[in-house]
């Protein structure tokens, strides 16, 4: 039927109402997406909470999904199954665009940059024990392989979307081995593009610039270890009006997720007032990632359009409207882009 097949992961709390937003938007603008959505309510197997064999069955065949966020307990039980996704799959590269909604007030107006987070090892590794009582060891593990393709990832994508220069984020002051080693990856797949300029900034200093002035940050690609990317992303998202806002992409060689990064809401789950443009925004990566760029294209005129102009937002925006009211207008405004 001409569609692309696309595994659709809906989600916990939240994620039902905002991928039925993407889906009735897919629709209205011709996407030409056939979703399959699957169930991810976690099974045990072999003692452990796992996803459903048809949910990892189903990524595999399409190599291509997109994904509402998935509950993850603090301190204890277990592992993050969002983790478990990204491990699944070896999805190293996790790409996470930043940058101001024009329309939508925060004290930033000039926020753009992206953040390429090394997604499969550091202290998301795992590897966790009590030595003895009160005292508990947490492993970082960094790799050379995983470094210097996560590096290769960035200067690729810096190369692909007309950015100029790559920064590397470190904590080698204190790390020196790992972090140092994370560096002399980056450092030397820099060679390999001489088109693109290269420097290294230490995480905390740029979290202190990026705040005091964004500028800088623009045009630009930083890449760095996962747990930073993880911080940092979630500090540039607060920039620009927060995780409903912001768009990710996990991408591995067999498969890519695009997904969601905030919670899964459970406080207004059900009530129909989540905003689903973090879920559109990210859903849009992928159809960019398909070469579906002209649906992405017109998708993203209107949903900004619709931000916007502010009279049909969420309550997250400051607005009144409900999730349904939010994608009607979207839709609407669809026939105008
Ligand atoms: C993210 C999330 C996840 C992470 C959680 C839910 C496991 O915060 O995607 O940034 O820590 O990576
Ligand atoms: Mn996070």
């Amino acid at each position: 039927n001409g569609k692309y097949t696309v595994t659709l992961i809906p989600g916990d709390g939240i994620g039902p109402e905002i991928s039925q937003s993407v889906k009735d938007i897919y629709s209205a603008a011709g996407a030409p997406i056939q979703w399959e959505e699957v169930d991810v309510t976690p099974i045990l197997k072999n003692g452990k909470t796992a996803i459903p064999d048809a949910a990892i069955a189903s990524v595999r065949k399409n190599t291509v999904a997109l994904k509402g966020p998935l509950a993850t307990p603090i301190g204890k039980g277990h592992v993050s199954l969002n983790l478990t996704l990204r491990r699944t799959f070896n999805l190293f590269a996790n790409v996470r665009p930043c940058a101001s909604i024009q329309g939508y007030k925060t004290p930033y107006d000039n926020v753009d940059t992206v953040l390429i987070r090394e997604n499969t090892e550091g202290e998301y590794s795992g590897i966790e024990h009590e030595i003895v009582d009160g005292v508990v060891q947490s492993i970082k593990l960094i790799t050379w392989d995983a470094s210097e393709r996560v590096a290769k990832y960035a200067f690729h994508y810096a190369q692909a979307n007309g950015r100029k220069r790559v920064t590397a984020v470190h904590k080698a002051n204190i790390m020196k081995m790992s972090d140092g080693m994370f560096l002399s990856a980056c450092r030397q797949v820099a060679k390999d593009f001489p088109g693109i300029q290269y420097d290294e900034d230490l995480l905390d200093r740029a979290c202190l610039q990026i705040t005091q002035n964004p500028a800088p940050y623009a045009d630009r690609v930083m890449v760095m270890p996962n747990l930073y990317g993880d911080i940092l992303s979630d500090m540039c998202a607060g920039l620009i009006g927060g995780l409903g806002l912001t768009p990710s992409g996990n991408i591995g060689r067999d498969a890519s997720i695009f997904e969601a990064v905030h919670g899964s809401a459970p406080d207004i789950a059900g009530k129909g007032l989540a905003n689903p443009t973090a879920l559109l925004l990210s859903s849009l990566m992928m159809l960019r990632h398909m070469n579906l760029n002209e649906y992405a294209d017109r998708i993203e005129k209107a949903t900004l359009g619709t931000i916007a102009e502010g009279k049909t937002i969420t309550g997250d925006l400051g607005g009144k409207a409900s999730t349904k009211e939010y994608t009607d207008a979207i839709v609407k405004r669809l026939s105008k882009v």
